[in-house]
């Protein structure tokens, strides 16, 4: 199938787990790929394995000159850019009194800020080469709170919010932004941590499961969805129950 036809995609995190999924998926339907990343072996790696429908960039999503420099590349190697997948992210966690300022600037800097300059430095490219999408990769813990996750949790709330003012401001221009809202998926963000338990299918996710909704919403198929929430996640946030006999 050749769903991506024609689809210039630049993603960032995409040296491994999701990004790395998505990069894979996206050259399989048919579109060409930028891999961001600051991971540059396992990036260039993948990079190499894709063949002529990929190239690596060292990114660093808290550098809009690095933002700038992709989004040249996908234009000078690839003709334009057609979509954006914001999906580069950490983790960071620990109760109040241990959480540092530190934890905290650097989770927002990455996780909220690094989307923002991804967009603000693509935007021209994607309006030109409209009809255009954005991708933000949030969490279910853009939904609700997880304890102990303080910059997580406030970052992923955050690209919610931030997809919507996106999506109003360019529907005019045909370019469309929606966030992504994964529960437990198997990557190495949650390498041995035990969270099957966190969803009512009591098992992870597999990154090709979201890497399929992203193509659907990377692709034409999309072209009436803007500004909106798509969960992925076994259930998690269907509610609780059923009660269990004691
Ligand atoms: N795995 C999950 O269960 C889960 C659930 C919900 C949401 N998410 C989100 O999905 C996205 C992908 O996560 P993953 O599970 O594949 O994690 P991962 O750790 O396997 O991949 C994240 C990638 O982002 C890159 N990255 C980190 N900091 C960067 C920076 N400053 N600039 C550029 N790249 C950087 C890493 O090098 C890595 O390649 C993240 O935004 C994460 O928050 C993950």
């Amino acid at each position: 199938m050749n769903r991506l036809e024609g689809k210039v995609a630049l993603i960032s995190g995409g040296s491994r787990g999701m990004g790395a999924s998505h990069a894979r998926m996206f050259v399989a339907q048919g579109a060409k790929v930028v891999i961001g990343d600051v991971l540059t072996e396992e990036g260039q790696k993948l990079a190499d394995e894709l063949g002529d429908a990929a190239e690596f960039i060292k990114l660093d999503v808290t550098s809009y000159e690095n933002w700038q420099a992709a989004v040249e590349l996908a234009e000078q190697k690839f003709g334009g850019l057609n979509v954006l997948v914001n999906n580069a992210g950490i983790i960071n966690f620990d109760p109040l009194t241990e959480y540092s300022v530190d934890d905290w600037s650097k989770i927002i800097n990455i996780n909220l800020t690094g989307q923002f300059l991804g967009v603000k430095a693509a935007v021209d490219a994607l309006v030109e080469s409209a009809p255009s999408s954005i991708i933000n990769i949030s969490s279910t813990a853009g939904f609700q709170g997880i304890a102990a996750l303080h910059g997580y949790t406030a970052s992923k709330f955050g690209v919610r919010g931030l997809t919507k003012s996106i999506a109003l401001e360019l529907a005019g221009k045909n370019v469309r932004c929606n966030s992504v809202h994964p529960g437990t998926v198997s990557t190495p963000m949650n390498a041995g941590l035990d969270v099957a338990d966190f969803n009512p299918m009591k098992r992870m996710g597999t990154v090709e499961e979201v890497s399929n909704l992203l193509i659907y919403l990377a692709s034409d198929e999309s072209t009436f969805t803007s500004g909106t929430e798509f969960l992925i996640d076994g259930g998690e946030l269907a509610g609780t129950g059923p009660l269990e006999e004691k």
